[in-house]
């Protein structure tokens, strides 16, 4: 049977959705989880974008083995050479390039010619071949390229040394049809010279349907990212895209090296990481992906499970109860947990976590895995604490002013703080930023409850925003003004540590 390769973008293209920059550390977590899962490929970033960037490719690409790490590159010298730079240290190691080929992009974004494009592109192709074997090209916007010239394009790059093209809907702008049609002309023209792949935006919705009949047509490998993150309205997601695969496998007659059981870790780790939450009826991994409400479906899956279920949950690495632990739960119970959820935490981050733990289990009976992940999240940010938070204490109520008195560890000197507010969540940040001396706006101020009853862990994420970078900070605690106190000193301290050189 037909192996079909995943390449994940999550940590490049993924990283490009609106406020969802990761730290090295993070998209080191991320990398690691991605080997589990069994993706072929790991686009790890774009090297020459930023010092940050050039750092993270770096790192993974030492201290990730299992996939193969890509660094992306423009069709310039300058780029390729960065990307190779920061790859080189991989295993397995990929230079992926790109230059646009349609004639929107050419004449209006890049004035250049084809003729131009296409010799740029044959010589960083070359050049990209000569430090590496292992060389990927796309013509960007091709589902806007006129087809002859984009089949000339391929032939040109494969013919220069790629061993990879891949076919970007850079604009999610093609249809299933259209883009099988592209697919095939391509096949037919190139046979097995090189593998094809597709890159698929969803601006239309259409980014799995067009990657699935793209695969029907000869796409020997997918790019996609974790819960179809990415810019605008994302792109291919990995976990449908996958389970279709997988489940279809009867109509596709192809397989993935996909681990499916590691899917819903992979994803909660990511919304964990960066945030951004999963819609709760997103196909595979969404809350409700598996439940049953209706009466008649419910009556028949009491029944026979195949009457209305079409994946089992198992399959994606879902546990029958996640009521995992309590009070009296062990450090080796702990650990074996963490490691379940994926997490691969260093000893002093475990015992760290694991006392963490103990105290919440003083508050809360039942401590469920999303309590779990809330609470060490801030192990596996692990940022910097330019500030922390050593007290709070807060007054509020019909008729009392909102106060905050906080006490707070700014460097190495202790700061204490009284601040009023229209309400207590304001004044808590009122306190901070005076302490803080912030310039950055508050754009986004979110709380939820992570598991039921009133004892329940309460989240809050903040955004902000300062000089044009955007962070998100998270929070965790069974008392939410001090959660509030924590999303927002966490955002604070992801602003002070991307001023750091070799932060993201
Ligand atoms: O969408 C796109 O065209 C891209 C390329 C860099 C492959 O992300
Ligand atoms: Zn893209």
């Amino acid at each position: 049977m037909r192996i079909i390769k995943i390449f994940d973008t999550t940590l490049r293209d993924g990283e490009q959705s609106p406020g969802s920059s990761m730290n090295v550390d993070e998209k080191i977590q991320i990398a690691k989880q991605l080997v589990k899962l069994g993706v072929d490929v790991i686009e790890a970033g774009f090297p020459i974008a930023s010092p940050g960037d050039f750092e993270a490719v770096k790192r993974i690409a030492t201290e990730v083995t299992g996939s193969t790490i890509a660094g992306l590159a423009r069709a310039k010298e300058e780029d390729i050479t960065r990307a190779w730079e920061a790859i080189k240290d991989a295993p397995q190691k990929r230079i992926h390039t790109f230059h646009s080929t349609s004639d929107i992009h050419l004449k209006y974004q890049f004035r250049v010619s084809r003729e131009e494009a296409l010799k740029r592109s044959v010589e960083m192709v070359k050049l990209a071949r000569s430090l590496i074997e292992d060389v990927e090209f796309s013509p960007m916007d091709a589902t806007r390229t006129e087809l002859p010239y984009l089949v000339e394009v391929v032939e040109a790059v494969i013919e220069a040394g790629a061993s990879t093209v891949n076919i970007p809907d850079t604009v999610g702008y093609t249809s299933p049809v259209e883009f099988g049609r592209v697919i095939k002309a391509i096949k037919d023209r190139i046979g097995d010279r090189a593998v094809i792949s597709v890159h698929c935006h969803n601006d239309l919705g259409l980014a799995v349907a067009n990657s699935l009949v793209a695969v029907m047509n000869g796409a020997g490998q997918v790019e996609c990212t974790v819960n179809g993150i990415g810019e605008r309205a994302g792109n291919c997601s990995m976990e449908e895209v996958v389970m279709n695969l997988a489940t279809r496998k009867d109509f596709y007659q192809v397989s993935t090296n996909i681990n499916t059981k590691e899917i819903i870790r992979t994803s909660r780790l990511l919304t964990r990481i960066t945030g951004i939450p999963v819609q709760p009826n997103k196909a595979i991994v969404g809350a409700n992906a598996f439940a049953h409400e209706s009466g008649i479906h419910q009556d028949g899956l009491l029944k026979e499970k195949m009457t209305y279920e079409i994946i089992k949950p198992e399959d994606i690495g879902l546990k029958q109860t996640e009521l995992v632990l309590g009070k009296h739960s062990g450090r080796h119970a702990f650990k074996e947990r963490l490691r379940e959820l994926g997490y691969d935490l260093s000893p002093d981050e475990i015992e760290t976590a694991f006392k963490k733990f103990k105290h919440l289990a003083d508050q809360k009976k039942d401590i469920f895995d999303d309590d779990i992940a809330a609470l060490i999240s801030e192990e596996v940010s692990k940022i910097p604490e330019t500030y922390s938070l050593l007290d709070l204490s807060v007054s509020a109520g019909i008729h009392v002013k909102p106060t905050a008195t906080m006490k707070l560890k700014v460097g190495d000197r202790i700061v204490e703080k009284v601040a009023y507010g229209d309400g207590p969540v304001d004044a808590v940040y009122k306190a901070i930023a005076d302490v803080t001396e912030t310039k950055s706006n508050l754009l986004k101020f979110e709380v939820k409850s992570i598991t039921g009853g009133t004892d329940a862990l309460g989240e809050v994420l903040v955004s902000l925003e300062e000089d044009g970078k955007r962070v998100r900070g998270q929070g965790a605690d069974t008392d939410i003004l001090i959660a509030a106190a924590k999303a927002y000193i966490n955002a604070l301290n992801k602003l002070a540590a991307r001023k750091s050189p070799g932060n993201v």
